[in-house]
């Protein structure tokens, strides 16, 4: 029985939610285990549209939905979520279990993080403004309040105030004084507290009892392995561990109870916000693409920065998460290009490179090396059968598997779950079962 983890290999919006979506089925819990509600995860159920940001995708299939401890939680976030699933007749809370160990994101932590992203003398990320960074600052400083601490009314109090008085500082340095009323915030949390008690437990205890008795667990990867705030174009990340490792540490789950990995990664590429983007098309190509792919944030509404596949980026993802099959998803965007470029390499001062420097400075300066491949005039919208696929589509797909190094899997044609093919006879048939 194997427990799988599905995640990014790009930076972000590769269509996880889709795949979660298809994939949940075979499974008895999904689990989030890092990011918040900066997460974006678009599902389509017939006609019907939904974007999970914190709230694993599985849940729309009734399954049992974990939110880890890895991951950052605000609680009015959640419960806004949580009643719209609701008016669609899902049971969010006989089936949503939080981690008692996750922390909580505070009004204040948005409020800093607008003051960070505003400075003159620093380039902006480009985050999503959910407070998410100033929430793993706090956690990972030693003063973050967690789920647990939040249900505990009297210890609450008392770390409140110790992190409120905190806040107060920086509000100050940053002139921020009056914009935060710290009692109203405490009482509105202890509101929170008593609407989420009845979900809240030891989350990593439920799935590893979960495991023992033989049910199946999928890991749901949110952002992407380029946004991981160690492996990814730094400081143009997110604050938390995007890729493979985050799922063990962020679940409470050993890596000896995960079978596979599958990464997710579009036939080209996006990138939301600020940061290095070697493969950017910036011309008309670009624009074509964001066109045909509605390339916009299902979180923020922001055009999403396009361009083409990078096969550099594919390694390096491939080789950080171990993945034992790519799914390669929007292929039908690129239905009708006449030529489809590929980056093969990076030109660093006059020598091609597939090493991805360590700085965002270098990344920038890169030179991307194509090689051009022939469009197909067909569609492949739809598709569900990999023979049907139009010869230049299955070159093309052939090419990015036999340069990453990784078998491609399954492909995505489509925004809803039966516009996939799965390879007969992959590695990501079996690992599905
Ligand atoms: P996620 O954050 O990785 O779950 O991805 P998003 O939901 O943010 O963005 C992916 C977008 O592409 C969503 O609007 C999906 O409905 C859509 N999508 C997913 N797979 C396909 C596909 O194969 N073809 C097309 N045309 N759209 C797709
Ligand atoms: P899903 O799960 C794409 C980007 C933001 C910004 C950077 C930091 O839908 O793939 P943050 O608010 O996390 O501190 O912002 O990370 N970002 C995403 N980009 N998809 C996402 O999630 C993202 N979540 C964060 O745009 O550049
Ligand atoms: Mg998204």
């Amino acid at each position: 029985m194997s427990n799988i983890i599905i995640l990014g290999a790009q930076w972000g919006d590769e269509g996880k939610g889709k795949l979660v979506d298809l994939l949940s089925e075979k499974f008895d819990i999904v689990t989030r285990y890092q990011g918040g509600h900066n997460a974006g995860h678009t599902v389509f159920i017939g006609q019907k549209k939904f974007v999970l940001k914190l709230i694993p995708s599985g849940i729309l299939r009734g399954k049992r939905a974990v939110i880890g401890n890895g991951v950052v939680l605000d609680p009015a976030a959640l419960l806004e979520e949580m009643t719209s699933l609701e008016a669609s007749g899902i049971d969010v809370a006989g089936l949503l279990s939080i981690s008692n160990r996750a922390h909580i994101i505070f009004p204040f932590h948005r409020l800093v993080e607008k003051a960070s992203e505003s400075r003159s003398d620093r380039t902006a990320i480009g985050t999503t403004s959910r407070g998410i960074g100033p929430c793993y600052e706090d956690k990972i400083a030693r003063r973050g309040i967690r789920v647990a601490d939040l249900l505990d009314r009297e210890g609450f109090r008392q770390l409140y105030r110790v992190l409120a008085e905190d806040k107060q500082t920086i509000a100050e340095a940053f002139r921020l004084e009056g914009a935060i009323d710290y009692a109203k915030i405490r009482d509105d949390y202890e509101c929170f507290a008593d609407r989420i008690r009845s979900m809240v437990c030891d989350t990593s205890r439920l799935l590893n009892q979960a495991i023992q008795q033989g049910k199946r667990i999928l890991f749901e990867g949110a952002q992407g392995t380029m946004l991981d705030i160690d492996h990814g174009t730094y400081p143009f990340v997110t604050s938390s561990s995007a890729a493979a490792g985050g799922a063990c540490t962020g679940a409470g789950v050993a890596p000896t109870r995960i079978h596979g990995v599958i990464g997710v990664s579009k036939a080209y590429v996006t990138r939301v916000g600020s940061g290095p983007f070697p493969t950017e098309a910036l011309d008309e190509a670009g624009e074509r693409i964001r066109r045909a792919g509605n390339e916009f944030g299902a979180v923020t509404g922001r055009p999403r920065r396009c361009g083409w596949f990078d096969i550099p980026l594919l390694r390096y993802t491939s080789a950080i998460n171990g993945f034992d099959s790519i799914v390669i998803t929007k292929l039908d965007v690129l239905d009708g290009f006449p030529e489809i470029k590929v980056c093969t390499g990076y030109r660093v001062n006059g020598r091609v490179t597939d090493e991805i420097p360590a700085t965002a400075r270098l990344l920038e300066k890169v030179e991307p090396v194509y090689q051009m491949l022939p469009g197909w005039e067909a569609s492949t919208r739809a598709l569900v059968d990999h023979r049907a696929l139009p010869d230049n589509a299955r070159r093309y797909l052939d090419y990015l598997s036999k340069q990453v190094g990784v078998e491609i899997g399954c492909i995505s044609t489509g925004p809803e779950r039966n516009e996939t093919i799965i390879l007969p006879g992959s590695r990501f048939e079996k690992l599905i079962g």
